[in-house]
């Protein structure tokens, strides 16, 4: 069975953490895409809900499906938010930003009574780190803001860290994300200690953010292929 139909049954999962009257925060990317989708079919169905989007692109999702948005400066309150993962380890740690909305989701993330991921099954790993880490910068000297990230990924016995900084599809304008910065890709290979990184990470002043997410998933969700395994 494919990847998309895990996805489905993920998502599908993931619906059960909402009721009527929550404010729900909706994460991005083509996992999460799909819950959005399913949730604008139960709002279609008279489930109240407002959503809070992690991206523009999330926004126009939710605008199709039906669902009303508040922007997060709105809300007094996020019941739950739901979002996938590029990576997730046994601790629930994640790696996040592969679609490039890393800032705008941990921020929404955090401010959530409880966050639930929705992933395949070729997003578990024993460790992080074969998914390039993404770093979103500010753009001015992300050069210099690049070798220091390399030095962090050294110092935190990363010995392979590659740097490249995320370009559009046309490969020859910098991806910018929506909050205006660059992405800067880290191979890592792998992450032995994502804590300690972090930190590392989070001292460089052109650091806007970084995807690893430590200590925010509470539920990870993993569609199979004949369902979901729900882990808690
Ligand atoms: C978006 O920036 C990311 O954090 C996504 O949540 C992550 O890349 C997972 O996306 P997919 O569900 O498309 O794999």
């Amino acid at each position: 069975m494919s990847a998309a139909e895990q996805k489905t049954h993920a998502a599908a999962a993931a619906l059960e953490y909402v009721s009527s009257g929550m404010t729900v925060g909706l994460g991005s990317g083509s996992t999460a895409e799909v819950f959005i989708r399913q949730l604008g079919e139960l709002v279609r169905g008279g489930l109240e809900i407002v959503g809070v989007p992690t991206s523009e692109q999330t926004a126009r999702v939710a605008e199709e499906s039906g669902i009303t948005l508040r922007q997060i400066d709105h809300v007094d309150r996020i019941h739950v938010t739901v979002d996938g993962a590029d990576e997730v380890d046994g601790r629930f740690q994640l790696v996040k930003g592969g679609g490039g909305c890393l800032l705008r989701e941990k921020i929404i993330a955090h401010a959530s009574d409880l966050m639930v991921v929705v992933i395949d099954e070729t997003k578990l790993k024993g460790q992080l780190g074969e998914f390039p880490l993404p770093v979103e910068v500010d753009p001015f000297a992300f050069t210099i803001t690049a070798k220091k990230i390399f030095d962090a990924l050294r110092a935190s016995g990363i010995a392979h860290g590659d740097v490249k900084l995320r370009r559009r599809g046309d490969g020859l304008e910098p991806f910018v994300t929506d909050g205006g910065h660059y992405i800067l890709d880290c191979a890592c290979t792998s992450i032995p200690d994502a804590a300690a990184l972090s930190d590392r990470l989070l001292h460089i002043p052109g650091v806007v953010e970084h995807g690893l997410f430590i200590g925010l998933a509470r539920v990870i969700i993993v569609g199979e292929d004949h369902g979901a395994r729900v882990m808690e």
